[in-house]
């Protein structure tokens, strides 16, 4: 499934008849993951209130360019900036023709003028309006000036006429958004992530793991996906949906782990090795339940395979990327295991901050590699992922 995930999307609503349906495209705009804030035209103000739309979109809808208290800040500027696309659903005629002549006469104009994001247009109207020379040359018009237009629905209209101009479902619209955030930079290549925290059996009730909770690498899983990557994800013990749209492996162990990596290496372009496994794993654990007793317990560890490692001697090592959790010396310890490795990069995550890593929503790295030491600010882990890829991508592929 297409993400919107932390975008930010500008609803426009115009004055049509099917503005009714504008609270239903903000629930699956918000289905996707984005935030979305609402400017209201006068003429759509006549068919729908700010009150639905502020209760959806649960932001204050703008509606007045001379919104004194908002323009203190500039507000038409602030949220021509804010927004990472603009979407006008139902875009009037009388608006369509005020933006294909660069008109800034109402607040939804003025923020299409100064906004650098990219615009999509969602006409609805009457279908002989709609058929009109007028409508359709300016649509032919703004179509030259890259603006993308979402075709209306054929069939019958509320004014009882058949033809098109109905807005098509809010699914539908809320895809088109939401395709428009997808990339083809991995494009074909297949991509292996493990993640999650391995599980090493002590007995059949008792373990020892990790706090990996799988959240980076599944950001950056949903990542790939969206670069157009082909993904195979073998995860440990996880607290995040998996993607669909990925070949999903569970793997319990280390020792698991390393033998679904191998199963299916040879295929990949890249890997990229987020999991949390364990160094260790139990000697021999037990088959029953060891029963408490008053004497000392002692396991015996033994070491396990790094699979990292072990993929990157392989003669043909895929592209790799390695996560370094560290929490004293973390620059010095990352830029170590890069070379003991033998990977084409590291991402260092300092686990020592406790508003970062392990189990939290944001992250903050250091991409690592032979040439090129960056740092990525602390943001969303989804942020991170796609900052991470766009480095590797430029610097590798
Ligand atoms: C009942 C009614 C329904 C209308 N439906 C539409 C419509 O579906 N599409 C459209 O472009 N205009 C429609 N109009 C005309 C617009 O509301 C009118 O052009 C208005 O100025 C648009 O303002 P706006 O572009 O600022 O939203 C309708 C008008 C009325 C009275």
């Amino acid at each position: 499934m297409s993400s919107l995930t932390n975008k930010r999307i500008l609803l426009g609503v115009c004055g049509s008849i099917s503005a009714y349906k504008s609270p239903d495209i903000v629930r699956r705009l918000q289905d996707f993951g984005a935030e979305v804030r609402v400017i209201l035209t006068s003429g759509g103000a006549n068919f729908i209130t700010e009150l639905s739309l502020q209760s959806i979109s649960k932001n204050k809808v703008h509606s007045n360019i001379w919104d004194k208290e908002a323009e203190l800040s500039m507000g038409h500027i602030e949220l021509a900036k804010w927004a990472d696309l603009i979407l006008i659903a139902p875009a009037s005629a009388n608006t369509i023709a005020k933006i294909a002549t660069g008109k800034a006469s109402d607040l939804l104009t003025s923020v299409v003028l100064a906004s650098k994001a990219k615009l999509i247009l969602a006409p609805a109207m009457n279908q002989q309006m709609f058929n009109s020379s007028a409508v359709q040359e300016n649509l032919k018009h703004l179509n030259t000036r890259q603006i993308n237009i979402i075709q209306p629905d054929s069939g019958l209209q509320a004014c009882g006429d058949i033809g098109v101009g109905r807005l098509p479902d809010s699914t539908d619209i809320a895809n088109y958004v939401a395709k428009q955030f997808e990339s083809t930079q991995l494009s074909g290549k297949n991509v292996l992530v493990t993640l999650g925290a391995t599980v090493e059996a002590i007995d059949p009730v008792r373990f020892i793991s990790n706090h990996s909770s799988g959240k980076m690498g599944m950001a950056l899983v949903d990542s790939c996906v969206q670069m157009g990557a082909r993904v195979t994800c073998v995860y440990g013990n996880i607290d995040v949906n998996l993607n669909v749209k990925a070949i999903n492996i569970h793997a319990k162990s280390a020792i698991e782990m390393h033998a679904s990596v191998m199963d299916v290496i040879d295929q990949q372009e890249i890997f990229i090795a987020v999991a949390a496994v364990s160094d260790y794993g139990v000697k021999n654990p037990s088959k029953q339940k060891i029963k408490k007793s008053g004497n000392n317990l002692i396991l015996e560890l033994t070491p396990n395979k790094d699979i990292l490692s072990e993929v990157c001697k392989l003669d043909n090592k895929p592209l790799s990327i390695g996560f370094a959790a560290e929490t004293q010396n973390t620059l010095e310890n990352a830029k170590n295991k890069l070379k003991n490795k033998g990977c084409d990069a590291i991402i260092l995550n300092d686990v020592s901050n406790t508003e970062i890593g392990f189990n939290k929503d944001e992250n903050q790295v250091v991409f690592i590699s032979q040439n090129l030491q960056e740092n990525i600010a602390k943001n969303s882990k989804t942020n991170v992922a796609e900052k991470i890829l766009k480095i590797f991508i430029k610097e590798f592929l």
